[in-house]
C-alpha cells in the first residue's frame, strides 16, 4: 500500500520555473514588450496634446500633419508591440505546458495500479488535459493581460502625475477603490454561472431520463411524479438564472459607471484648470484620453482576477499529482532466467491491505509453488486470488511477508526483468484501437512479425488472421474489425505467449462462452501454460482438471493446499465439498 501522501506545500512558482526556465529570453522580450507598449498606449495622448496646443495656437496645416502621422505611427507600434507579446506569451505558455503535459502522462504511467484505481480515467484526463490547458490560458492570457493593464494603470497615474499633481491626487482613490469595489462584485458572479449552468445541466438530464423512460413512467402511472420533478427542476433553474444574471450584469455596469465618473471627473477638472489658467487646452484634453482609457483595464483586472483564482486551483491539482510517489519502487536485482525455463514460487506470510484501516485482502498467506507446476486457485468472489495474482507480478508489494520467485525477494528485482518472466493474463481483457501487429506485441517493436504470427497461430487464431484483410496490419477495436469476445481472449492469451514467461499468471474470465469458443480458449490456454509454472485463478471445471495442485482462500485466508488428486480423494477436503457442492462452473 502506498504511504499516505502527506500534501505537499503548494509552492506554484517553483513547480513553474523548470518549465519555464528554458524560455528565459523569450520572456525577458516579452516583458519589455509588455512595458514599451504601455509606455506607447499611455505616450500617445502626449502627442495629442502638442497636436491640440499647437492648433490653438494657430500652426501650420505642415505641423499638424506631422504630429498627426506621429500619432498614427505611435498607435501602429503599440499594436505591433501587442502582436508580439500575443505571439511570445502563447509560445511560451504552450512550450511549457506541453512539456508538463509530457510530464504528468510520464508520472502517471509510473505510478502503480492502486493509483489508477484511486483516480478513475476520467478525473486524470480532466487533470493531465484541463488543468493543463487552464495553465497554458493562465500563462498565454491572464498573466500577460494583468500585468499589460496593471502597467496601463500605473502608467497613466505617472503620467497624470506629470500632468498636474492635483489631478493624481485623484486619480489614485478613483482606480483604486474602483478595483476593490470591482473584485467584490465579481466574486459572487463567477460562481452564480457555475451554478446556473449545473442547473441547467441537471434539468436537461432529467429530460432525457424521462424521455428514455417513458414507455417505464407511463407503465408505471408515474406521469405526475416525473411532472412535479421537472417542475422542481425548472424551478430551480429559474432562481438561479435569476441570481447568475442579476450577479453578471452589475459588476461590468459599475466599472462602466466608475469609467463615466472618472470622464466626468475629468472634464470637471480639466475645465476648471484650463479657465484658471494652469493648464493648456492640450493638457485639459489629455486628462480626458486617459480617462476614456480607465475603462478596458478596470474591467479586465476584475474580471480576470476569478479566472487567475480558478487557474491557481488548476495547478495546486497538477502539483498535487506530481507529487504522487509510486509505492513499487524498482530494486537492483535482475531475475535470472530458470534453467528449466519454468520459475518457482513462494509467497511468506503475505498479508495485503488496500488501505490501511481495510481489512487485509490477503491474510498470512503462506504457500510454495515448485517451477513448472500448476496450481489451481480456488475462492469465492471476494477471497483475495486476483489480489495474490496482482501480487505476484508486483502490481503493489506485500503489506508485510515476502513474494519470491526462484528465491529472490520481488522488492529487490528490477520491474522490467519480473515483467519479461511473468506473463499476466487478466480477467478483464482490453483491445486498442491498433493493429493486430500491437494488440499481440502490446507495441514492443522488438518482437518480429514471425514471432507475433506464430503466437496468434498457436492459440488458434490461424484461421481468423488468414481471413484478416491486411493480415498483421489490419486495425482491430472500434473503428476497425469488432473483435469478439471468445477472439479477444485468445488474443490475450497470444499475447502473453509472445513474451515466452517462466511463470504464467492467469486470471480466468468468468464471462461465458459458447462450448466451442470454451473449448477453444482451453486448448489454447494448455499450449500457454506447457512447459512453465502457472498460477491459474479458476472458475471452470475443465481448468481445474489440468491443475497440479489445488489452493483454496477464503476471506483472505489460505484454508486448503495440497495435490489436486489427493484432495480430491479426501471427501472433507474443502475442494471435494466444494466440487460436490457445484461450486464450479463447467
Ligand atoms: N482496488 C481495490 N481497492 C480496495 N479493495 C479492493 C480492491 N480490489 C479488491 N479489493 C478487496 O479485496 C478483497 C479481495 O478482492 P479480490 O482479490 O479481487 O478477490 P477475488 O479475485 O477473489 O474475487 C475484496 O474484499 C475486495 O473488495
Ligand atoms: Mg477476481
Amino acid at each position: 500500500m502506498p504511504p499516505a501522501v502527506s500534501p505537499a506545500p503548494f509552492r506554484p512558482l517553483s513547480l513553474a520555473l523548470p518549465y519555464l526556465a528554458p524560455h528565459r529570453g523569450r520572456l525577458a522580450l516579452l516583458g519589455v514588450a509588455l512595458v514599451a507598449s504601455t509606455a506607447v498606449a499611455v505616450a500617445a495622448p502626449q502627442l495629442l496634446r502638442r497636436f491640440v496646443d499647437r492648433a490653438a495656437e494657430g500652426a501650420g496645416t505642415g505641423t499638424l500633419l506631422w504630429a498627426a502621422a506621429a500619432f498614427a505611427g505611435l498607435a501602429l507600434l503599440a499594436e505591433a508591440l501587442l502582436v508580439l507579446g500575443d505571439a511570445l506569451a502563447a509560445r511560451v505558455a504552450w512550450s511549457a505546458t506541453n512539456a508538463l503535459r509530457l510530464d504528468l502522462v510520464r508520472h502517471c504511467l509510473r505510478l502503480d495500479l492502486t493509483f489508477t484505481q484511486r483516480h478513475p480515467p476520467g478525473a486524470l484526463v480532466d487533470r493531465i488535459d484541463g488543468d493543463v490547458g487552464r495553465l497554458a490560458n493562465l500563462f498565454s492570457r491572464m498573466v500577460p493581460l494583468l500585468i499589460a493593464n496593471g502597467l496601463l494603470l500605473l502608467g497613466i497615474g505617472v503620467a497624470l502625475l506629470a500632468t498636474d499633481w492635483r489631478v493624481a491626487l485623484g486619480y489614485l482613490p478613483l482606480v483604486g477603490g474602483g478595483v476593490v469595489l470591482l473584485r467584490r462584485l465579481t466574486r459572487g458572479a463567477v460562481p452564480a454561472a457555475a451554478a446556473q449552468r449545473a442547473a441547467s445541466a441537471a434539468l436537461l438530464g432529467r429530460v432525457a431520463e424521462h424521455v428514455d423512460g417513458l414507455p417505464d413512467l407511463r407503465g408505471a402511472g408515474a406521469n405526475d411524479v416525473a411532472r412535479r420533478a421537472f417542475w422542481r427542476d425548472a424551478a430551480t433553474l429559474l432562481a438561479v438564472a435569476r441570481h447568475a444574471i442579476t450577479l453578471g450584469v452589475r459588476w461590468p455596469a459599475a466599472a462602466q459607471g466608475l469609467a463615466s465618473a472618472g470622464l466626468l471627473l475629468a472634464l470637471l477638472a480639466g475645465a476648471a484648470l484650463h479657465l484658471g489658467g494652469h493648464l493648456s487646452l492640450g493638457g485639459a484634453y489629455v486628462l480626458i484620453a486617459y480617462a476614456g482609457m480607465l475603462q478596458m483595464p478596470l474591467l479586465h483586472i476584475a474580471h480576470q482576477a476569478h479566472d487567475l483564482q480558478q487557474a491557481l486551483g488548476a495547478w495546486q491539482r497538477v502539483g498535487e499529482l506530481l507529487a504522487e510517489r509510486p509505492s513499487v519502487v524498482d530494486g537492483p536485482g535482475r531475475l535470472p532466467r530458470p534453467a528449466g525455463g519454468a520459475l518457482g514460487v513462494a509467497l511468506e506470510e503475505v498479508t495485503f491491505r488496500y488501505a490501511p484501516d481495510e481489512k487485509p485482502a490477503l491474510d498470512g498467506v503462506t504457500l510454495r509453488l515448485a517451477p513448472g507446476r500448476r496450481l489451481a486457485l480456488l475462492g469465492r468472489t471476494g477471497s483475495g486470488k486476483s489480489t495474490l495474482a496482482g501480487l505476484l507480478f508486483r502490481f503493489a508489494d506485500p503489506t508485510s511477508g515476502r513474494v519470491l520467485l526462484d528465491g529472490h525477494d520481488l522488492r529487490g528485482l528490477s520491474g522490467d526483468s519480473v515483467r519479461r518472466q511473468v506473463g499476466l493474463v487478466t480477467q478483464e481483457v482490453r483491445i486498442f484501437h491498433a493493429t493486430v501487429r500491437e494488440n499481440v506485441s502490446l507495441f514492443d517493436t522488438w518482437l518480429s512479425d514471425r514471432q507475433i504470427e506464430a503466437a496468434v497461430r498457436e492459440v488458434g487464431l490461424g484461421d481468423w488472421l488468414d481471413a484478416l484483410p491486411d493480415g498483421l496490419s489490419t486495425r482491430l477495436g472500434a473503428g476497425g474489425r469488432p473483435v469478439s469476445e471468445g477472439e479477444a481472449q485468445l488474443l490475450s492469451l497470444a499475447r502473453v505467449l509472445v513474451t515466452d514467461p517462466a511463470l504464467v499468471v492467469l486470471d480466468e474470465p468468468t464471462s461465458r462462452l459458447s462450448p466451442a469458443g470454451r473449448r477453444a480458449l482451453h486448448t489454447a490456454t494448455e499450449r500457454l501454460l506447457a512447459g512453465r509454472t502457472a498460477v491459474l485463478v479458476a472458475h471452470q471445471l475443465d481448468t481445474v482438471r489440468t491443475a497440479d495442485e489445488v489452493a483454496v482462500l477464503a476471506d483472505g485466508r489460505l484454508v486448503e493446499h495440497g495435490p489436486r488428486a489427493a484432495l480430491l480423494e479426501d471427501p472433507d477436503s474443502e475442494f471435494s465439498r466444494r466440487l460436490s457442492a457445484g461450486e464450479l462452473g463447467r
